[in-house]
C-alpha cells in the first residue's frame, strides 16, 4: 500500500505540474545551477544594476543574503530616484510617503506603509522585523518607531526633480492612479498618466538574493504611485503581495500597479507556483496570466512584472507590458536582462 500511495502521489503532483505547464511556451531563463558558494543577486529596473554591486559586496564576502537585500536597495532609496526614497514624487497633496519590506531565509518579514521624512525605510522594515513581535507599523507609528529606533527625521521637502513634477501635475490636478508603464511613456513623452517623466521613472525597486550558503532573501521599496491619494498603499509592503520568501522552493519580488498585484498576492502566488514545479519564469508569466485574465481590456492600461529567483539558482520575470528589464549580478556576469512580455 505504501508503495501504491508513493505513485498515486508521485501522479498527482506530476499531473498538477504538467497541467501548470499547458501554454507556456519554452523560455530562455538565466541559469546558474547552484552549489555552495555561488551567490546571485537580481533586482527590477536598470536601478538595479547599481544596487546589485553594493549587495554584491556583501555576497562576495560570504555575507548574508538579507544583509545584502537591505543594504542593495539603500543605494536607490539615496538616489534622486523619481519612485523611490525621498526624492521620489510626492502624494497629491504634496507629500513623500514611502513603504518598505524585507523578509529573510526563515519566514522572519518586516514592513513600513506611509511613512514620511526617513531616508532607509528598508532599514525601519528591518528593525520591525527584528526589534518587535509585529510584521507592519504604518504611517506615525512607523516614523515614531524609526525616531526610536535613532533614525534621522529629515526635512520636509520634495526633491528638485519632484518638485518640478508636482507643478506640472498640478496644472491639471487630474487623478488617474494608473502605475507608470514604460513603453507608453516612451510613445507619448512626460505627459504621460502618472505625469512622469524622465529615465528614472520606475515605480520600485524590488530585489533578491541568494548567498554562499544557499540562503534566499528579499527587499521592496517604493514611494508608490506619484500623486496617489493621501494614504494610498501599494502592494510593496505587503508581505506575499510585493515581495514573498521560502527558503524551501524560491523566492519573488514585483513592481507596478499594486492594487492588481495585491489582488492575486502576487508574490506568494509565484513562489507557490514554483512549488508546484514551473521555472521561476513560467511562475511569474502564470501570475501575470492571472492578472490580465481579471483585468481583461484593462490590462493593457497598467503594467506589472514579477522577478522570481529559485533555490536552485535559476531566475525569471515576466511582465504584462514590453520594457520592463532587471538586472542580475553572478559570478560570472552583470548585466540588465529584458524581461518577455504579455504584450
Ligand atoms: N508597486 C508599487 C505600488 O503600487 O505602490
Amino acid at each position: 500500500m505504501p508503495g501504491r500511495r508513493k505513485f498515486l502521489q508521485t501522479s498527482l503532483f506530476g499531473g498538477i505540474a504538467v497541467l501548470l505547464r499547458k501554454n507556456i511556451s519554452p523560455l530562455t531563463e538565466v541559469e546558474q545551477p547552484f552549489t555552495k558558494g555561488n551567490p546571485i543577486v537580481i533586482s527590477t529596473w536598470n536601478t538595479g544594476l547599481e544596487a546589485n554591486k553594493a549587495a554584491w559586496k556583501i555576497l562576495v564576502a560570504n555575507g548574508r543574503a538579507l544583509d545584502a537585500v537591505e543594504e542593495g536597495v539603500k543605494v536607490t532609496e539615496t538616489s534622486l530616484n523619481c519612485c523611490v526614497g525621498l526624492g521620489a514624487n510626492p502624494d497629491r497633496d504634496g507629500f513623500v510617503t514611502l513603504d518598505a519590506s524585507i523578509m529573510d531565509e526563515s519566514f522572519n518579514c518586516g514592513s513600513v506603509a506611509f511613512l514620511e521624512r526617513i531616508m532607509h525605510p528598508i532599514s525601519v522594515a528591518r528593525r520591525v522585523m527584528e526589534k518587535t513581535p509585529h510584521v507592519m507599523l504604518v504611517g506615525s507609528g512607523a516614523q515614531q518607531f524609526a525616531i526610536a529606533e535613532g533614525f534621522p527625521i529629515e526635512e520636509q521637502k520634495l526633491s528638485p526633480d519632484a518638485h518640478k513634477n508636482y507643478e506640472q501635475w498640478l496644472k491639471t490636478s487630474e487623478y488617474k492612479p494608473v502605475i507608470n508603464i514604460e513603453n507608453l511613456q516612451k510613445t507619448h513623452g512626460p505627459s504621460t498618466p502618472t505625469g512622469q517623466s524622465g529615465e528614472f521613472n520606475h515605480d520600485t525597486i524590488g530585489m533578491l538574493a541568494m548567498d554562499a550558503n544557499g540562503n534566499l532573501s528579499g527587499s521592496c521599496t517604493t514611494s508608490g504611485m506619484g500623486f496617489k491619494m493621501r494614504g494610498r498603499v501599494g502592494d510593496s509592503p505587503i508581505i506575499g503581495a510585493g515581495l514573498f520568501v521560502d527558503n524551501s522552493v524560491g523566492a519573488c519580488v514585483a513592481t507596478g500597479q499594486g492594487e492588481d498585484i495585491i489582488r492575486i498576492s502576487g508574490s506568494h502566488t509565484v513562489v507557490e507556483l514554483m512549488r508546484h514545479g514551473l521555472s521561476p519564469q513560467e511562475a511569474c508569466k502564470k501570475a501575470i496570466e492571472r492578472i490580465v485574465k481579471i483585468k481583461k481590456a484593462k490590462a493593457k492600461e497598467i503594467q506589472v512584472a514579477f522577478i522570481a529567483l529559485n533555490n536552485k539558482g535559476q531566475v525569471g520575470a515576466f511582465a504584462i507590458h514590453k520594457e520592463f528589464d532587471y538586472a542580475v549580478h553572478t559570478n560570472t556576469e552583470e548585466k540588465l536582462i529584458k524581461s518577455p512580455s504579455w504584450f
